[in-house]
């Protein structure tokens, strides 16, 4: 496989030519980060599995399955009676403590070994901090008997741990030329930027959906209580109706997106291709994420749409911050001006 240039913090690779021929050059197996990009990999796809799982628990009411902690039935109980609600939050409890343990050995290993590359050392001690107050978070959401604005919180703060290791994903991926400002390109990073925080917003306004209990405020689609904009008499409704219509402007926002992404394609024909591929994959989750939506609608809020609701926001929102994350990256005029940079990003994207 192609070279790896292994950081933009590298001193010894401080000259431009120097940085290129380090991306063609270095094999992959000489590569420091390579075995903790791939921990940070296997945190960030353990992260997305479990904020699924965190839906499975609530949608299937499993969440007092397991009455001791930390085993299922006693303390010491780690292989519980085969039934469904019990595995359910005990898998939760397990890939939530293996997250844990994974984020705390990947701060070890940036302290020890990549403290000197900032972006790293910044995204590890951020996951870090920010797992300790979601694990705080959660145990306030039971102790408060699920009240919405903590259950809101909890799932900000499950996308927040996300988008720091997503950002460790590509921070320990390629380095980065030193950017020229007179010469980037940030239009695209910035509305995808956008884009990316309007998904937040929704996300934040659906989990208080499910909170308040409003899934079922309107029952019909696309009207709601047969009108466009229908009376809002409660906090219910509100939320509801502002979750259908945010829906829309974020279905309009990552079309924009595309269209931005393939102009940007088009005015720099050496950015990687990705710059077009991750919109694209966002706008195909979204119109995926619409129809489970209405799903949600007509089944009743089944835990078969609900689950996968979820599962859907989580994986629109890590291939946004994906995207605006390259997009910053990719922004550096030496992706667009140097053709041998150029051949190297296309192997690394192709990885
Ligand atoms: C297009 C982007 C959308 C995103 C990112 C999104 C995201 C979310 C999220 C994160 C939740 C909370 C899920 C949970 O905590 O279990 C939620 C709940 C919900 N969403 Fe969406 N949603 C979108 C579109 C829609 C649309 C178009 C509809 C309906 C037409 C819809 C209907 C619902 C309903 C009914 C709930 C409440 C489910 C429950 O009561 O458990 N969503 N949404």
């Amino acid at each position: 496989m192609g070279g790896h240039y292994t950081g933009g913090a590298a001193p010894h690779l401080a000259s431009p030519s120097l940085r290129d021929k380090a991306i063609v050059d270095t094999p992959d197996h000489r590569d420091p980060l390579r075995r903790f990009r791939w921990l940070a990999v296997v945190t960030l796809v353990a992260s997305l599995a479990l904020v699924a799982l965190g839906g499975a628990v609530r949608a299937t009411d499993s969440g007092l399955a397991c009455p001791t902690w930390p085993g299922c039935f006693s303390a010491g109980d780690f292989v519980p009676a085969l039934q469904l609600n019990v595995w359910l939050e005990h898998s939760h409890r397990l890939v939530a403590g293996a997250v844990g343990l994974a984020i705390a050995a990947l701060l070890v290993w940036a302290i020890a070994r990549f403290r000197h590359q900032r972006g790293v050392l910044l995204a590890t001690v951020a996951a870090a901090v920010l797992v300790n107050v979601q694990a705080a978070l959660g145990a306030l959401v039971v102790l408060r008997l699920l009240q919405a604005e903590l259950v809101t919180a909890h799932l900000g703060m499950a996308m927040l741990v996300v988008a720091c290791l997503a950002y460790l994903v590509v921070s320990a991926g390629r380095g980065q030329a030193q950017p020229d400002a007179s010469r980037r390109d940030l239009g695209l990073a910035r509305t995808s930027m956008l884009v990316t925080g309007l998904c937040f917003v929704q996300i934040l306004v659906g989990g208080h959906v499910t909170g308040l209990a409003a899934g079922l405020a309107y029952t019909d689609f696309p009207l709601m209580g047969g009108a466009v904009f229908p009376e809002i008499t409660s906090e219910r409704e509100a939320f509801h109706a502002a979750h259908r219509f945010l829906a829309y402007a974020l279905v309009l926002a990552v079309a924009y997106l595309c269209a931005r992404a393939a102009r940007y394609r088009r005015e720099h024909p050496a950015a990687p291709s990705r710059s077009v591929r991750l919109p694209l994959w966002a706008a195909g989750l979204v119109v995926i994420q619409v129809g489970i939506g209405v799903g949600n609608l007509y089944s009743g809020t089944s835990w078969l749409t609900v689950i996968p609701h979820l599962a859907v926001a989580s994986w629109i929102w890590v291939v946004l911050v994906l995207g605006t994350m390259h997009a910053y990256r990719d922004a550096e005029p030496a992706a667009a001006a140097s053709g041998s940079r150029d051949e190297s990003d296309r192997q690394l994207v192709n990885r």
